[in-house]
Parts: C-alpha cells; sequence; structure tokens
C-alpha cells in the first residue's frame, strides 16, 4: 500500500502494480490485507474482497472504499507501507466501441469504474455526461472523482433532491437523449432502474453489477445472475460488467 487518503466518508487507497497489465475501465482486483487479514490468534482469515480499479496512475493502482465490514475496514485502516495483497485484473468490463456519445450513471461505491472509463472516453474525444447519486452531500465528495458531473442526493443535501435515476430519465428523453450508450454502476436498485428505463427505449447499456465474489475467477459459482434467456453467467468471469438487455432483472443482493 503506497497511499491511503479519506474522500469524503470514502477512502482511496493505492498500490503499486510496476509489473501488472493494465486494466480495462470495470475490471476489478480482488484485495486482501498482508497481515492481520481477519482471524485472530487460531482463526480463519477473511476471503479476498473485490473492488473495481478507480484509476492507474503511473504505476499505482487505486481504488475507492466504503468501510462497510470487517475487510473494508481493514483495508480502510492500512498504512502506506503495509502490505496489500492485489489480485487482477479480473473479469470482464466496460466495452465502449464506436461509443461516440456517452451517459456514466454511478451511485455510491459504483462511481469507481466510472471515473477511469470517463478518462479513456474523453482521451477519445467521446463526448461524456456524468450522472452521480449519493445519500448526502459529505458522499457527494466522491463526485469530485468525474469531470463535470451532475449530482443527486437523497437528502438534497446538494444537487438535485432524489434519485439520480430521475436525472437521467430528463436526459433520455431530452435532446439527443435516443443517441446515447449507458454505461452504470451502483446499488442493485439503482441499475434495474437504469435497466428498465434503457430497455423501454431500447437504448444501449452496459451495467457493472455487484455480487458476494468468494473466489473472483470463476471456481465456485457464489457470484452467478440469472439471464433472460434462461441460463447463468458468472459475474467474476462473464462480467461484472453485463449487457442491460441480456438481464431479465438485476438480481438484489
Ligand atoms: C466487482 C465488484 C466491485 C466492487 N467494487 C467496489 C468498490 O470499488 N468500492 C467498494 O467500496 N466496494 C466495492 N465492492 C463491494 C465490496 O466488495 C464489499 O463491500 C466488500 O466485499 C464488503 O466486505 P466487508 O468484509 O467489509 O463486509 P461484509 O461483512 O462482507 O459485508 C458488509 C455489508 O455489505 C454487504 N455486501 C458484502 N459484499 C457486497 C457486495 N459485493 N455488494 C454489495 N453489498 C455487499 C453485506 O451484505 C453486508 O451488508 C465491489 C464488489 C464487487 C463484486
Ligand atoms: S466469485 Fe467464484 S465463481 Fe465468481
Amino acid at each position: 500500500m503506497t497511499a491511503n487518503e479519506p474522500l469524503g466518508p470514502y477512502r482511496v487507497i493505492a498500490a503499486a502494480d510496476p509489473a501488472g497489465p493494465v486494466p480495462a475501465a470495470g475490471q476489478f482486483f480482488m484485495l486482501s490485507a498482508g497481515e492481520r487479514w481477519g482471524g485472530g490468534e487460531g482463526g480463519r482469515p477473511f476471503l479476498p474482497r473485490a473492488f473495481s480499479m478507480l484509476r492507474r496512475e503511473g504505476d499505482e493502482l487505486r481504488f475507492m472504499l466504503e468501510d462497510v465490514g470487517p475487510g473494508t475496514n481493514r483495508l480502510a485502516t492500512l498504512e502506506p507501507g503495509d502490505g496489500l495483497l492485489v489480485v487482477g485484473p479480473l473479469g470482464a468490463g466496460f466495452t465502449p466501441g464506436d461509443t461516440r456519445r456517452a451517459l456514466l450513471v454511478g451511485g455510491g461505491v459504483g462511481v469507481p469504474p466510472l471515473c477511469c472509463l470517463q478518462d479513456e472516453l474523453l482521451a477519445h474525444r467521446v463526448e461524456t455526461t456524468a450522472l452521480v447519486g449519493f445519500r448526502s452531500a459529505t458522499h457527494a465528495a466522491a463526485a469530485t472523482l468525474l469531470r463535470d458531473p451532475r449530482v443527486a442526493t437523497d437528502d438534497g443535501s446538494i444537487g438535485h433532491h432524489g434519485l439520480v435515476t430521475e436525472l437521467l430519465e430528463r436526459e433520455l428523453d431530452g435532446a439527443g437523449g435516443s443517441e446515447r450508450t449507458v454505461f452504470a454502476c451502483g446499488p442493485p436498485a439503482m441499475l434495474e432502474a437504469v435497466r428498465r428505463l434503457c430497455v423501454e427505449r431500447a437504448l444501449p447499456a452496459q451495467l457493472a453489477l455487484e455480487s458476494g465474489m468468494a473466489c473472483g475467477f470463476g471456481a465456485c459459482f457464489g457470484c452467478v445472475v440469472s439471464l433472460r434467456a434462461g441460463g447463468y453467467v458468472r459475474l467474476c468471469v462473464d462480467g461484472p460488467v453485463l449487457d442491460a438487455h441480456v438481464l431479465a432483472e438485476v438480481p438484489a443482493h
């Protein structure tokens, strides 16, 4: 671990990765602390936890995390110089293809993969609009990771008072809405609303889903989601980014 900084209620942590492959936006890594990773004396260690890449800057990988439980708490309290085990890049990320106008839609800890996607799109001169939703103004500190974001908050303390999907609906029904490709990451209810809005309008949309992940490389089948056409995919190898149109719904956790 080379850095651990606060960003509102979140932490942005960095790890040196000089020899690793360059990850695609939307790919993820399994992280674990080098020491004191669960269990205590005689106890069992935790499994590694999954995190989307926020950015690769030089030889460093950056991640943004929220302390929601024992694993994220341990990672959030690591200090520069402490051991951090990094496995990845894993999974299938976003595929922007020849997108000309991109709508990025994020919520909470769903913002990180949209940041590296926006960097990539801007580098290819693709027009991007970023819409992001948070619980409050404090959480909306993470919006500063994006270029020109439009913010919604649940409590109205900054930006639009309401859901980010209300901003999305307006955008899709406004001028040029039908030319957009949507890229989204966030909580299941948000992603399900994005999916429905895009399917109703027959718009292309890619959703970065989350699920509990025990292994991260296809071995445990703990991350399966069902498809509209029948059958299942494993999110850690076939996703986490899936085409919205292959899903009958975004599963709740
Ligand atoms: C592909 C992928 C990318 C992710 N990217 C990020 C990221 O960039 N930043 C970030 O903060 N988190 C991210 N997560 C979620 C992160 O992996 C979980 O928050 C973490 O595993 C929780 O571990 P814990 O031990 O702290 O808490 P746990 O005790 O394991 O869980 C704490 C709470 O979080 C819920 N939870 C656990 N895992 C998940 C999950 N995967 N999705 C949703 N809720 C969960 C539990 O139900 C529980 O309520 C990602 C998950 C996946 C699968
Ligand atoms: S997390 Fe084990 S198969 Fe996907």
